[in-house]
């Protein structure tokens, strides 16, 4: 028997749960599907467990600190953490991680493959093909919006959306970016001569409206009808960030009515619920929540999220904790 016990509430790729069987008696949710929440506090109830792997579909808040009395810390497999309630595990003394960096890359990838898919009408030129009715080369099919030399707002330049901006650098596009906190990126100022605008005018602006920013109470329903209204006709609407930034219904109509051309999407409000109407429009394209679903960020997120749980079953600080003041 180990010192400690975890456990981890849906496999993830096996370099994370070698790392932690390197120190600890692991068990893995044995269903490759989330816990129902009752499951998952009662199995916290029963296992005595001194530290917790979890995703992102896990609510991590009061009610399940309470069912985990011997926690010593608990490790999100994801960058964002709005399932977490960290003031309260703050409260409580309990540290929490999350996963910065090791996915920057491959959420960046995505959002632009979702920009190019959407802009080209890609997915839907593939459903022409499969379905054997095409007739051979047209002047006037599927034609689709420009990418050289458009505007393209980030909201959010955060790390992902700093990395997608930068590989705008091969298809000359001017870049606009929102900032919550008001203050300029030094990166993208100096590498693409970006400007820092008001989220208002980044739409009025951008081609391409990328979202980047995390969900909180100031980001929920960010982009419903009046956003919409300020975008340009032609505009792409991508998000590989947190489905309730946007309002998803408000969404339908404006991709419904033309108000926006398209949209591009890898989360979702409700998922994994689609809005109604959403699935059955031709200008969207959406994905099942796959931004960081490549080898190395799957497994340098399993890698990350295992050395901070080792790091707070021991005590000690981890990499990226979400509240560094607990070990101030
Ligand atoms: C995250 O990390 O927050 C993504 O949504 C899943 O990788």
């Amino acid at each position: 028997m180990k010192q400690y016990k975890v456990y981890v509430t849906r496999m993830i790729p096996q370099k994370g749960i070698d790392l932690l069987e390197s120190v600890a008696d692991v068990t893995v949710n044995p269903y490759d599907a989330p816990l129902p929440g009752n499951e998952l506090l009662r199995e916290m109830k029963a296992g005595g467990y001194d530290g917790v792997l979890g995703l992102l579909t896990d609510r991590i808040d009061g009610e399940f600190f309470d069912a985990c009395q011997s926690l010593k810390g608990y490790a999100n497999y994801a960058v964002g953490y709005d399932n977490i309630d960290v003031p309260e595990a703050t409260r409580r003394g309990i540290p929490v991680s999350n996963t910065p960096g090791v996915l920057t890359d491959a959420t960046a990838e995505c959002a632009w493959a979702l920009l190019f898919a959407t802009a080209r009408r890609v997915v839907e030129a593939d459903r022409v093909m499969r379905s054997g009715v095409w007739e051979g080369w047209g002047p006037l099919q599927f034609i689709g919006g420009d990418i050289r030399g458009k505007t393209l707002g980030i909201v959010g330049a955060g790390r992902i959306g700093t990395a997608t901006a930068l590989m705008s650098r091969g298809f000359g596009m001017k870049v606009l970016y929102t900032s919550s906190s008001n203050r300029r990126n030094k990166v993208l100022d100096a590498e693409l001569n970006a400007e820092l605008v008001p989220f208002e005018e980044l739409l009025e602006r951008s081609d391409f409206v990328s979202i980047h920013t995390p969900l909180t109470p100031g980001t929920r329903h960010l982009f419903d009808s009046a956003a919409f209204s300020r975008m340009k006709k032609t505009a792409y609407l991508i998000n590989t960030a947190r489905g309730p930034v946007i309002r998803e219904d408000d969404l339908v109509r404006a991709l419904k009515s033309g108000e926006i051309a398209g949209a591009g999407l890898d989360v979702f409000e409700n998922e994994p619920a689609m809005a109604p109407g959403l699935a059955g429009l031709d200008n969207v394209i959406v994905l099942p929540h796959v931004g960081s679903a490549t080898h190395s960020s799957r497994n340098g997120m399993a890698q990350l999220a295992a050395r901070n749980l080792i790091a707070m079953l021991k005590g000690d600080r981890p990499e990226t904790c979400l509240n560094p003041e607990l070990f101030e």
